[in-house]
């Protein structure tokens, strides 16, 4: 069985697509704890009807950066993962953090990155033009929404678009891609070369997922 720590500031809408779908599929994964930083996080909710562990390390109690994220490495470490999930974790972390959990460490951005980078990422497709946009899942390093990408979907952006309305549709693919390229990396059939994700096994990927997905309004 597969340890997950999740760490979330927020609604928890991907917390709860990643319960759906260990359930769903019965694979070998167990979310150990769920870990926000903001003590009102509605995800602290959804894991507790669940019956998993949850915990608060408010931010806001700590005097720097670093020793916010020592606090979080001291009960993630107690926790023993094998990977920690950042699931709409609104803080950024320390190079020590991202080194500690080099490759353990698995972030959703709501962009297809490279492009938009940081926060209002819908806002900013609409605002470049782009015709397409979408989500993307990657290992965490210290640098800002980068690291080797597990998976992507694409949505099409349309000419009367709100980033409401994308992000709402983008937010659909992230609950579809997020679990699956977390059981990928775990399934341990995947390597990082060079900045990159490689797949040399066969079926790393849960039956009926590719890497990169497409919304029905793109199929
Ligand atoms: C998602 O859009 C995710 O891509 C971003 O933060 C949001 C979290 O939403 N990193 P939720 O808390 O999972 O509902």
């Amino acid at each position: 069985m597969k340890r997950l720590a999740v760490l979330i500031s927020g609604r928890g809408s991907n917390l709860e697509a990643l319960l759906g779908a260990i359930q769903r599929y019965g694979w070998p994964i167990e979310v150990a704890c769920v870990i926000s930083n903001r003590p009102n996080a509605g995800g602290l909710d959804i894991a507790r009807s669940k019956g998993i562990p949850t915990e608060v390390i408010d931010h806001t109690q700590f005097s720097d950066r670093s020793a916010f994220d020592n606090a979080l490495i001291h009960r993630l470490e107690a926790q023993q993962p094998d990977l920690v999930v950042l699931a709409g974790f609104m803080r950024l972390l320390t190079a020590e953090f991202c080194a500690r959990f080099r490759h353990r460490l698995v972030n959703i951005h709501p962009s297809l990155l490279p492009a938009f980078k940081g926060l209002q990422t819908h806002q900013q497709a609409i605002d470049a033009g782009v015709r397409i946009h979408g989500c993307t899942v990657h290992l965490v390093t210290a640098e800002l929404d980068h690291g080797p990408i597990l998976a992507q979907a694409a949505v099409s952006v349309r000419h009367d678009d709100t980033a409401e309305a994308l992000a709402a549709r983008v937010l659909k693919m992230e609950h579809e891609i997020y679990p699956k390229a977390i059981a990928a990396w775990l399934s341990g059939q995947l390597t990082v070369e060079d900045d990159r994700i490689i797949d040399r096994g066969e079926g790393a990927f849960p039956t009926g997922f590719m890497s990169c997905q497409l919304h029905p309004d793109l199929a």
